[in-house]
């Protein structure tokens, strides 16, 4: 912690959503949660964080789990992009303007708009209600803050949304897309819940205290895949190659870790680099990778 916390400097907290714009910079926290519930951190661990972009790896756990594999993947790819997590850019280039790969926003998208139920709060709450049961607890909320300031700012997300169904990729109205898309990336928690999220995909859907599987073996494997190849955007292969763990980053300054088989892993540092992955985040992971030989490869 010491040693990464010198680099919170470097980075700076994002502001394209104005309510992020709040966050300190200095802030920086870890826990790790191991399967046999013991719980190790530092830092400021009581500060919440929204999950943004981390919540794209648990909507597509729920949504494999809703619609199957072969529906989800008909309408979103399997690729990284080497992209920028909101570029339009190969949404216009491949046929058919399928997503590469739910990571990327046009991919979250997609599948958010997968999300079964009759409502925004029917949809919402179940997502909810899953997340709850990853990170074992009802300490998981929800800023409306967050998720107004990012509905009314989100014009780049708006812009990939109408692409997408005027390619019949989506076809409900953007507007409620939007609603519950700054919704999922404003479920808020700390990094003690976001550890033990981690946990549940290292340890292939099951809650190991109690026994009970909350996911399917092959759906964790398949976040966890994409965790690797798309977790850090265009920064992924870098990750892979300098710390190998399974994790996902979001702008909001989190990243959930999960060391298969071993632990999960929970970190707040609001300050970004450019690609949008906190930079004392990583230092800490590429320090914990290091020194304890976690890299799978
Ligand atoms: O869609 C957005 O722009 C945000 N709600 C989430 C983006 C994000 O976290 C990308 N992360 N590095």
């Amino acid at each position: 912690m010491e040693e990464a916390k010198r680099y919170t400097k470097d980075g700076k907290v994002a502001d394209y959503i104005p309510e992020l714009g709040n966050a300190n910079p200095d802030d920086l926290s870890i826990a790790i949660n191991y399967p046999d519930g013991r719980c190790i951190s530092a830092g400021d661990i009581d500060k919440n964080i929204t999950l943004q972009s981390i919540s794209k790896v648990i909507t597509l756990a729920l949504v494999l789990m809703e619609r199957g594999f072969r529906y989800v993947f008909e309408r979103v790819g399997m690729e990284p992009t080497g992209d920028p997590f909101n570029s339009i850019a190969k949404l216009e280039t491949m046929a058919p303007a399928k997503p590469l790969n739910p990571m990327i926003n046009a991919g979250a998208l997609v599948v958010t708009h997968m999300l079964k139920g009759d409502s925004v709060e029917d949809r919402f709450n179940r997502l909810l209600g899953f997340i709850r049961e990853l990170a074992g607890g009802p300490s998981v909320g929800f800023s409306e803050k967050v998720a107004r300031s990012e509905f009314e700012s989100a014009h780049l997300n708006r812009a990939l949304c109408y692409f997408l169904k005027q390619h019949n990729i989506i076809t409900e109205d953007v507007e409620i897309l939007l609603d519950l898309y700054t919704k999922q990336c404003a479920v808020e928690m700390n990094c003690l819940d976001l550890a033990r999220i981690g946990m549940i995909f290292a340890m292939d859907g099951v809650d190991p205290l109690n026994g009970k599987r909350i996911m399917p073996e092959d759906v964790a494997r398949i976040c966890k895949t994409f965790m690797v190849t798309c977790g850090m955007y265009n920064a992924s292969g870098e990750f892979a190659i300098k710390i190998g763990i399974p994790a996902k980053s979001g702008v909001s300054g989190g990243i959930m870790g999960a060391v298969p088989g071993k632990f999960g892993i929970g970190i707040f540092g609001p300050a970004l680099d450019e690609k949008g992955n906190s930079v004392a985040g990583l230092k800490l992971l590429e320090l914990l990778s290091k020194n304890y030989r976690l890299s799978m490869f």
